[in-house]
């Protein structure tokens, strides 16, 4: 087991210490690949690389971005969707060319297409150096759910109902949740050559001692984390109480 656990005594000290190695993995490779995660876990962290892009030119210009997952049926502009969520957060903030930013196609029908397409586009540009991850309180990472198996690349998910009943709070009423979502795989994840995954609050506490201490399964999804060789998890007090 390689998982480094770093405990912050509050949300901003976790969200800085987390800026820290997403900079510190700018600053040493300004060239690298991100892969990227939203709720609302990173927006503190977003908001510190901000800070570091204004103050100390931190600089993203030669930086590649990949997104973890996107609603399936939310246009890019709408404010929901991820595309949208990382432009409001950082991508409009500091100056990481556009066109390298990237999210999984949602528009395009064909599902083994958009899932090849996402996968070769993360292999032509090199594989992510850094990946960012939340975690779901049923232990999802990106939008892969509990399940029998893990999903081995960016593939389309059906939202179980607690994971759309947990993202209501950000739409106006639950029924405009999407109820689809498409997603980078745990195969994808786990590819990844350093893992960098963030939690905080007591409603996280279960499921990131479960995650990182209980059984490896694909009940759990972020349980397969154990098994990668390079992961740090920076969680607050509180997403942290229950580790041993
Ligand atoms: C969403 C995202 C995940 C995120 C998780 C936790 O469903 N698809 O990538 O990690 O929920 O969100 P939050 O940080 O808001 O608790």
């Amino acid at each position: 087991m390689t998982v480094t656990t770093i405990v912050a005594p509050t949300y901003e000290e976790m969200s800085r210490v987390a800026a820290d190695i997403i900079a510190g993995a700018v600053r040493e490779k300004p060239s690298c690949v991100l892969g990227l995660a939203t709720g609302t876990t990173p927006i503190g962290l977003y908001a510190e690389l901000v800070r570091m892009h204004r103050d100390e030119g931190l600089s993203f210009a030669d930086v590649t971005t990949f997104n973890l997952d996107e609603y399936v049926g939310l246009e890019g502009t709408h404010p929901q969707s991820y595309r949208w969520f990382m432009r409001h957060h950082l991508f409009d903030h500091v100056d990481i060319d556009l066109a390298r930013t990237h999210t999984p196609d949602v528009a395009c029908p064909d599902e083994a297409e958009a899932s090849r397409a996402y996968e070769k586009a993360i292999e032509d540009a090199g594989g992510v150096d850094l990946q960012l991850l939340g975690i779901g309180q049923n232990g999802h990472i990106g939008f892969n759910e509990p399940a029998d198996d893990f999903p081995k690349a960016t593939h389309t998910v059906t939202l179980t109902p607690s994971t759309r009943e947990a993202n209501s709070r950000l739409f106006a009423s639950l029924d405009e949740v999407p109820r689809q979502a498409r997603t980078m795989g745990i195969g994808t994840i786990m590819r990844a050559r350093r893992i960098l995954l963030v939690a905080n609050g007591s409603a996280k506490a279960a499921i990131v001692r479960d995650a990182l201490e209980g059984p490896v399964t694909p009940r759990v999804p972020a349980s397969i984390l154990q098994f990668h060789p390079d992961v740090t998890v920076v969680c607050d007090a509180e997403a942290g109480v229950l580790l041993s």
